[in-house]
């Protein structure tokens, strides 16, 4: 028979977790960008609607599902359904892809957290990123000249995320997260106190702040509310699920994912006031306006945030500051996905933690390393990051969602399983944001978002690459998923144990 599943070992073990998996990359940069590219000041509005009617939501879909059924995904949704382990495989393949490639901001992240020291940029941080530091090629295409500046701290964030997975849920996840994310929380507090004392900073916050109510009319600007929530959140695609899965039968569920959401979302605000602030000092410099400088994602951390601390007073510790806590954050989410796909070749398998771990850990530092770490690795990571956020995660949560609800018994069932142990009770609403709105909106932002590819491409890129990377490896994954589910679960596995 199976092993017994691990554990942690109490509510707050589980909470740092959780909030170690949605505390990332998307707080830090991508939150600020969307908020100030839709509406600033009213963009809150749908967020908080967004938040309460579908992150909310569905993180509680998450913890019912893998609280209940006890397993990673495909074990979970195999115990839902027999028909169903393959949605399973679809999560976890996400997690695959994502993995492989969110490891390598990490290791940018914390070369940088060095060139803050020695400002290695000079005042050209575009041109030192582009050619010195990542050394992009002009060709789009894979290629496998490495760059040791990257391959080797990206060889040893692996070695660290996998060193602790080997550890476990308890010692090695749990642990790891109560460490992290304490420290992250205050080097991030010393930041945007710092960032708040910047000359011009309350320029920066009046173009995040300054709400455009005309713009609430607009349906793009309630997609990008959703959107931000659902990646924010890191809802519907296994990570949630599997960490649930970890629960001690008798847990308050809907208790712990309040605080999960809301200290997530307070990061994120925070995060918004400490960019905005850094941007409001770099736009008065230049005498430019902050839409000049506020750039999104990488351009953001990598190309923005250089520029600031070199000009401002105490510039090397707000950088040092900053890219730790990318690395903070970035580095616990990176573990909680690794996780779901260790979970799950360790249910399918029945095998133990360790030789779990390694099966999975080292094939994919493999792939991680051969991809990206060369001078065209750039150009993947971003085609690779498009496509699976628009037609990996938006797709399974749909298929997911609209599956739950049609066969009518399974939410009410989840919910009662919610309720049984939770401090906040579920009504029938909580059905009704699951099963009806959420598909809709959904449906919504996967035609739109499949639209736009169709008719306008991807960023320029070649057709033969974008083909391959972005719509064929969405494809494949679904392929692969049922290939998994119809292979035979190992009589050591946990299936059909009791439990
Ligand atoms: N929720 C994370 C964030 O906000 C993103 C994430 C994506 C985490 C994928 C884990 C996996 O950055
Ligand atoms: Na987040």
């Amino acid at each position: 028979l199976g092993r017994r599943r691990e554990t942690f070992s109490g509510r707050n073990a589980f909470i740092f977790a959780a909030i170690g998996s949605a505390v990332g990359l998307g707080n830090i940069w991508r939150f600020p960008y969307v908020a100030y590219d839709n509406g600033g000041g009213a963009f809150i509005i749908p967020y908080l609607v967004a938040l309460l009617t579908a992150g909310i939501p569905l993180l509680f879909l998450d913890y019912s599902i893998g609280h209940k059924f006890r397993g990673s995904p495909p074990m979970a949704f195999r115990r839902l359904h027999r028909k169903s382990e393959m949605f399973g495989w679809w999560q976890v393949l996400i997690c695959f892809v994502i993995a492989v490639y969110y490891a390598v901001i990490i290791a940018w992240a914390a070369c940088y957290t060095v060139f803050s020291v020695t400002k290695a940029w000079g005042d050209d941080p575009a041109g030192f990123l582009m050619n010195d530091y990542l050394q992009v090629s002009e060709n789009v295409d894979v290629g496998f000249d490495f760059v040791p500046g990257v391959t080797i701290p990206l060889v040893l964030v692996w070695v660290a995320a996998v060193g602790i997975l080997a550890f476990g849920v308890q010692k090695g996840i749990a642990r790891s997260s109560m460490i992290f994310i304490p420290l992250l929380f205050l080097m991030f507090i010393i930041l945007v106190v710092q960032s708040l004392f910047l000359p011009g900073a309350s320029t920066g916050l009046d173009a995040l702040f300054t709400p455009d109510w005309s713009r609430l009319s607009d349906s793009s600007i309630w997609i990008a509310a959703y959107g931000q929530i659902f990646f924010s959140l890191s809802v519907a695609f296994g990570i949630m699920l599997t960490y649930s899965s970890y629960l001690k039968k008798k847990t308050d569920l809907t208790g712990s994912g309040f605080v999960v959401g809301f200290t997530n979302s307070g990061f994120e605000l925070l995060a918004g006031i400490g960019v905005f602030a850094a941007l409001g000092f770099i736009a008065t410099q230049q005498g430019t306006g902050v839409d000049e400088v506020a750039a999104s994602g990488i351009g953001l951390a990598f190309i923005g945030f250089p520029a600031i601390i070199s000009q401002a007073p105490g510039g090397a510790i707000l950088g040092v500051l900053f890219f730790a806590s990318l690395v903070f954050a970035g580095f616990t989410s990176l573990v909680s996905i690794l996780e779901v796909v260790i979970s799950a070749v360790k249910d399918k398998l029945g095998l133990g933690r360790v030789s779990a771990t390694l099966w999975v850990g080292i094939p994919m530092a493999v792939v991680s390393i051969i991809l990206f770490p060369t001078t065209t690795g750039l150009n993947l990571l971003d085609v690779t990051d498009a496509f699976v956020n628009s037609f990996g995660i938006v797709a399974v949560a749909l298929v997911v969602v609209v599956f739950l609800t049609a066969g009518f018994t399974a939410l009410p069932t989840l919910r009662d399983h919610l309720n049984k142990t939770s401090s906040i009770k579920m009504g029938r609403t909580w059905q009704i944001f699951v099963g009806g709105l959420t598909p809709i909106v959904l449906g919504y932002t996967l035609i739109d978002s499949l639209q736009t590819r169709i008719s306008e491409g991807y960023n320029d890129m070649p057709t033969w690459f974008v083909n391959t990377f972005g719509w064929g490896m969405a494809i494949a994954l679904i392929v692969i998923a049922y290939l998994l589910s119809k292979i035979r679960w190992s009589p050591k596995s946990a299936l059909h144990d009791a439990d």
